[in-house]
């Protein structure tokens, strides 16, 4: 009997965990997959997380713009590699930084830091 009950409910969970990736695949997470596969977070940060050795890129979009993104992400620099990646990756990539900008400030210094010790972003 208790074979079955946790046999039954294996399933039931696995079911339920592919149903959410289904449910996530808009063009922004398609880019945070590209991210991820590429490992751009060993040398940027978002959200303040991740390496040091690039700049954070939470408010890029914003800051610089969609063109300066792809111009990066192209030709890379001298230190960033050039990822050889096609114009769709290049899109996607650039719909998941402006999705990472439109939810949240990178910057601690322009918090608000309330009575209560947490923080307060505009
Ligand atoms: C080996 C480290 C490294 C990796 C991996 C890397 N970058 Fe960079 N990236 C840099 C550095 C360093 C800079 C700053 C320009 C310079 O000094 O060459 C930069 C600059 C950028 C910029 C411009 C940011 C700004 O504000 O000027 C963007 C956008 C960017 N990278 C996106 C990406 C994306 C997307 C990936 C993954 C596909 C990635 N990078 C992977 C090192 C890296």
């Amino acid at each position: 009997m208790l074979c079955i009950s946790y046999f039954t409910y294996s399933v039931c969970i696995y079911k339920d965990i592919s149903h959410n990736t289904d449910i996530n695949n808009s063009f922004a997470d398609q880019g945070k997959k590209i991210w991820q596969k590429n490992n751009c977070t060993a040398c940027h940060q978002i959200y303040q997380l991740g390496g040091y050795l690039g700049p954070d890129l939470t408010n890029t979009y914003s800051l610089k713009g969609p063109e300066y993104i792809k111009a990066f992400l192209k030709n890379g620099t001298q230190v960033m590699p050039d990822f050889n990646l096609t114009q769709y990756e290049m899109d996607a990539l650039t719909a998941y930084l402006k999705q990472i900008d439109d939810t949240g400030v990178s910057d601690p210094r322009s918090f608000t830091v309330l009575n209560n010790g947490t923080t307060y972003q505009k």
